[in-house]
């Protein structure tokens, strides 16, 4: 395949950013990995591109004995990872803002220390009580801290009609199945409108997840032959070449369809495949999301077809040996975890009735590659059969996801020389050659849209109750009836079984990381 290049006019940029008003931002699990790794630099990004409110603090809790020099030490250390050539005056101005109160999440006498200091610092920072609570916890301490925020009265204003100034930010998983997701928003709900709920899914974050809607609403040429007239079949990949790293004790409990297929592959199903929103407003793009969820055609329990697991063994990541999920740390020696997941869904609508959705994710794959691949029906008739040409390959448009970032479009076209000479091009638009700067991090969107209490890339409890009542039967049957867990070795594109789930239908999974 030949690319060609794609000039795209510049003229017409249209950006609008809001900096976020007054703040203070309460991290539970402040001393963790998510605030080291993602959190700080983001706020510290949104502080450099003044989109962070000069009345802004953050108070970290957790249960690591520190004092706020050592906190803020720490976090200048995690910022100067990503950010090497911050002056160190101006790391200071920013870590200046920074607090931290140590203590057990379950004991009321650490709220009671929260409460005051919260508004301490509201006064010291001229902050009229917008609040974020963020929970960085793991989730099965979801429920203690939520229970005694509203104890100690933090989860409501002063004022009730400035409810939605205080927010909660829940990140995934909003529980195991169906059951425990209903539990953990009633407990939610007992404290919090869901108003005031930010539940994260930090691929809604990435710049080019938000560019499928962009892709789709704001051309008018492409909704016209976005349904079962004209695609054949969609192909959704999330594949990872990391193994479960230093998370198997979470991992193991959790599996690749809890970890990545309920939240982060049907929200870009969702994106892909939800009617045109009638705004760009929150809750007209969350309806339709819901709207989508519930149409997929519902798995039997006893569906044996649609669904194909895996885990992963002993194999070569770029020429590296690397253990088998059974060898990783913390993981149980005979788990029956699955590292890897495929499957075929429908989507019973107007638009999308009988066509195949093959969806796929999985761990230790040959490479990092997250894209939606789009296959358009092949010509009805080929005018070219007399040059041997009867079938012609089909157009596919690929919205790349990351790490390569843009959007494929395979045509045919003539080549020059010979009359009879067809082959496949690739127009290519590559955000990196385009805009050549990094996308910014996923956090740093969602942490502002939470401040501006704007929920539009925040899911909604009824879509992650849809997501659940879907998958609960398929997780279900393979707890009761045990389904067959195939092995693949690590650095493997696919294996057989995922294979027939596609090539039973005379189609084959799209190589990872075309260009
Ligand atoms: C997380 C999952 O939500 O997403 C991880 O828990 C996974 O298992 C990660 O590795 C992938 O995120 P990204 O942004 O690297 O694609």
């Amino acid at each position: 395949m030949r690319q060609v290049g794609l000039s795209i006019s510049r003229q017409e940029i249209i950006c609008a950013e809001t900096a976020a008003g007054p703040n203070g931002l309460v991290v539970f699990g402040a001393s963790g990995d998510l605030v080291r790794r993602k959190l700080l630099i983001s706020l510290f990004r949104l502080f450099q591109h003044d989109l962070l409110s000069e009345h802004f603090y953050l108070l970290g809790i957790a249960r690591t004995k520190l004092s706020d020099e050592q906190f803020r030490r720490d976090a200048q250390q995690a910022i100067r990872q990503k950010s090497p050539d911050v002056s160190p005056e101006y790391l200071e101005e920013f870590t200046d803002r920074l607090y931290y109160i140590s203590g057990d999440y379950g004991d009321m006498s650490l709220y009671a220390a929260i409460a005051p200091k919260i508004a301490e610092l509201n006064l010291k920072h001229h902050i009229d009580g917008s609040l974020v609570f963020y929970l960085s916890v793991p989730p099965f301490l979801y429920g203690t801290i939520i229970e005694q925020l509203g104890m100690a009265g933090l989860s409501c204003p002063m004022k009730p009609d400035l409810k939605s100034n205080i927010k909660l930010v829940v990140e995934k998983p909003f529980g195991k199945d169906l059951q425990s997701s209903m539990d953990l928003s009633e407990k939610i709900h007992r404290c919090f409108d869901e108003s005031q709920v930010y539940r994260i899914d930090h691929y809604l974050g990435k710049e080019t997840v938000q560019n499928i809607l962009m892709f789709r609403f704001a051309n008018a040429i492409f909704e016209p032959i976005w349904n079962r007239n004209y695609i054949d079949h969609v192909q959704i990949t999330i594949a990872e070449s990391v193994g479960v790293e230093h998370r198997g004790s979470y991992y193991d409990k959790s599996g690749a369809l809890r970890d990545m297929f309920q939240n982060h592959m049907l929200q870009m199903l969702t994106l892909a495949a939800m009617e045109p929103p009638i705004s760009f407003e929150a809750d007209s793009i969350r309806d339709e999301k819901v709207k989508l969820l519930r149409s997929i055609r519902p798995f039997r329990p006893d569906e044996k077809t649609s669904f194909v697991r895996g885990q992963y063994t002993e194999g070569l990541i770029n020429g590296k040996k690397v253990p088998g999920y059974l060898a990783e740390p913390t993981v149980g020696p005979d788990s029956k975890t699955e590292t890897f997941v495929a499957a075929k869904l429908f989507i019973d609508n107007w638009r999308w009735k009988d066509v195949p959705f093959y969806l796929r994710t999985g761990k230790r794959m040959a490479a990092k590659d997250t894209e939606i691949a789009i296959t358009f029906k092949s010509v009805p008739h080929s005018m070219f059969s007399s040059m041997g040409l009867d079938i012609m390959p089909p157009n596919v448009l690929i919205l790349q996801i990351q790490p390569q970032e843009g959007i494929l479009l395979n045509f045919q076209a003539k080549r020059p020389g010979s009359k009879s000479c067809i082959s496949t091009l690739t127009m290519n638009f590559s955000y990196e050659e385009l805009f050549g700067t990094e996308a910014p991090e996923a956090y740093e969107r969602l942490l502002l849209d939470c401040m501006l209490g704007d929920q539009t890339l925040f899911t909604r409890q009824d879509a992650i109750e849809a997501a659940w009542r879907l998958l609960t039967p398929i997780m279900e049957s393979w707890e009761k009836n045990g389904s067959v867990l195939y092995q693949y070795p690590a650095g493997a594109e696919s294996f057989p079984a995922a294979n027939e789930l596609i090539e039973s239908d005379g189609r084959k999974w799209y190589k990872l990381l075309r260009s």
